[in-house]
């Protein structure tokens, strides 16, 4: 047995139940956050949807967690969409919906039922996404809760401060010409962000905007009655934001980069973390490929798992890497762009480059491809976890931000941490894409790799013995002990 399978055995009375938001960058973040918890003797109970333990069953590496982890279980409940419902993109809001209005049954049935063997479920801890929901079902039963985001400190605080923008007359945000003014009073982040680089929902002018932010809002406010929250960041990425946070919220453990510190926590390294893809058969054949490229030459390209794209604009990057003459891996789900039309051949020399420099896959082990050698840069939608996975590896990006947090991430990258370029509200052709491949690989390498090493050697001492990070996620297993009793 594995030194962190004979740990998990040395189970205690603590069980936590996780619930995490039903997508992918959700699902498997908080799954690190379980096996985190698991090595440290707690009972887990991971609550997933049917649709996504049937994908998790079928493309990770479930059985491979369970004997990891065995004092690690999942409870199943159905997320009231059809099978075929493609839960990506713009349905993606379907999902959100189904889940607020249904779920709260299901979840309570599990948090009280008793399984043979194992203590009752003393502790919740619930993705903040549904906030109203989830603290009504912890205090329904009784149940001490932490929330978790899988967004960054200063997303999160810019969610909660849409009120104070209000009133100082920072929003609404009255038109297209209005995009570049500076956002003042966001507390420890006065002057970070134009309108353009806060969160996608603030976008438009009408009522149902100023509807939807302080929705948003009202969500993220409902955190201050969970008994902690829980961040996947550092104290040295958003130190500034963080304290300001802490003035309302007054038991943030900021525990990331959490697959970095899943990694140090386990104590052999020849272990590899079980693959958590609920996405997409993950395909190694680029890991052999990446082998026999040489040192820091190919850009990686990846949207994450649910951003979608049209046609057009796909067949326009396409050119734009293949005529910057880099090596380049590109993740192309299979559900990223809509179905072929007739006639929708791709061009010739896009195959023809495509053979020559570059490797295509539907799904890719990520967070391995950033740590290997052959990798110089990064085309990234700005999802966080693909920003903090990057941040770790000390890769430098092109931020290409589509919705949500992403325009908030890319802006944090390019304008504080200075590793990386902001593609944001600029039309993405090809000449352009080519221009910015070659900037970032060429131009001025040296300038950002020099500060993503800066910025990989903070992140890593944060997850290592004696880094906050790693304190932090002391303090939270006392914590949970404390009040699971
Ligand atoms: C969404 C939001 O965009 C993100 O900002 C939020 O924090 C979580 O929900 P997503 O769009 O999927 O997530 O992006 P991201 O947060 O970057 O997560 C994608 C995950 O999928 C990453 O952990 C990445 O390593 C993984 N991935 C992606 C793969 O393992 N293989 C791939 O081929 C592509």
């Amino acid at each position: 047995a594995t030194r962190a399978k004979m740990k998990a055995e040395e189970t205690t009375d603590t069980h936590v139940a996780i619930f995490p938001c039903p997508a992918q960058g959700h699902v498997s973040t908080m799954l690190k956050l379980a096996q985190l918890l698991a090595l440290h003797g707690f009972h887990i109970t991971f609550l997933n949807t049917d649709f996504i333990h049937h994908r998790l069953h079928r493309f990770g590496d479930l059985e491979a967690l369970l004997q990891t982890y065995p004092s690690l279980q999942f409870k199943t409940f159905p997320d009231g969409l059809p099978h075929h419902h493609p839960r990506s993109g713009q349905s993606a809001v379907d999902l959100f919906q189904y889940i607020n209005l249904h779920a709260k049954p299901h979840i309570r049935h599990i948090l009280l039922s008793q399984d043979p063997g194992k203590p009752k479920i003393n502790c919740f801890i619930a993705d903040g996404v549904f906030g109203a929901l989830t603290i009504d079902v912890a205090h329904q039963v009784g149940i001490p809760i932490i929330h978790f985001r899988t967004i960054s400190a200063s997303c999160f605080w810019t969610y909660f401060c849409v009120p104070n923008l209000f009133q100082s007359n920072q929003l609404p945000i009255t038109g297209d010409e209005d995009m570049d003014r500076v956002i003042t009073c966001i507390p420890g982040m006065e002057n970070m962000f134009r309108c353009r680089d806060l969160p996608s929902f603030s976008r438009g002018t009408g009522s149902e905007i100023v509807y939807a932010l302080n929705s948003l809002a009202l969500e993220t406010r409902e955190s201050l009655q969970a008994r902690a929250l829980i961040l996947n960041t550092f104290e040295d990425l958003e130190g500034s934001v963080l304290s300001q946070m802490r003035l309302q919220f007054p038991r943030v453990f900021t525990i990331g980069p959490l697959h970095a510190h899943l990694n140090t926590r386990k104590e052999s390294n020849t272990e590899t973390t079980p693959s958590t893809s609920c996405v997409g058969e993950v395909d190694r054949r680029c890991m052999t490929w990446l082998d026999s490229q040489p040192l820091k030459s190919v850009i990686y390209v990846s949207f994450g798992s649910i951003a979608t794209m049209t046609r057009e604009k796909l067949i326009e990057i396409w050119y734009g890497l293949v005529n910057s003459k880099k090596r380049f891996l590109w993740v192309v789900r299979p559900d990223m762009v809509g179905p072929k039309e007739n006639g929708d051949r791709v061009p010739a020399e896009l195959e023809e480059g495509t053979k020559e420099r570059g490797f295509i896959v539907g799904w890719a082990p990520q967070e391995e491809v950033l740590a290997h050698k052959a990798i110089g840069g990064f085309l990234t939608h700005s999802g966080w976890n693909s920003t903090l996975e990057s941040l770790a590896a000390g890769v430098p990006m092109i931020c290409c931000p589509s919705f949500g947090d992403q325009h908030v991430n890319s802006r944090f990258v390019s304008e504080v941490c200075k590793v990386g370029l902001d593609m944001k509200d600029v039309a993405c052709d090809r000449n352009l894409v080519e221009n910015m491949v070659n900037d970032l690989m060429d131009h001025r390498n040296e300038v950002f790799l020099n500060s993503a090493r800066e910025v990989a050697l903070l992140a890593n001492r944060s997850v290592s013995s004696g880094g906050s990070s790693y304190s932090n996620l002391d303090g939270l297993i006392q914590y949970i002990r404390s009040i699971s009793q």
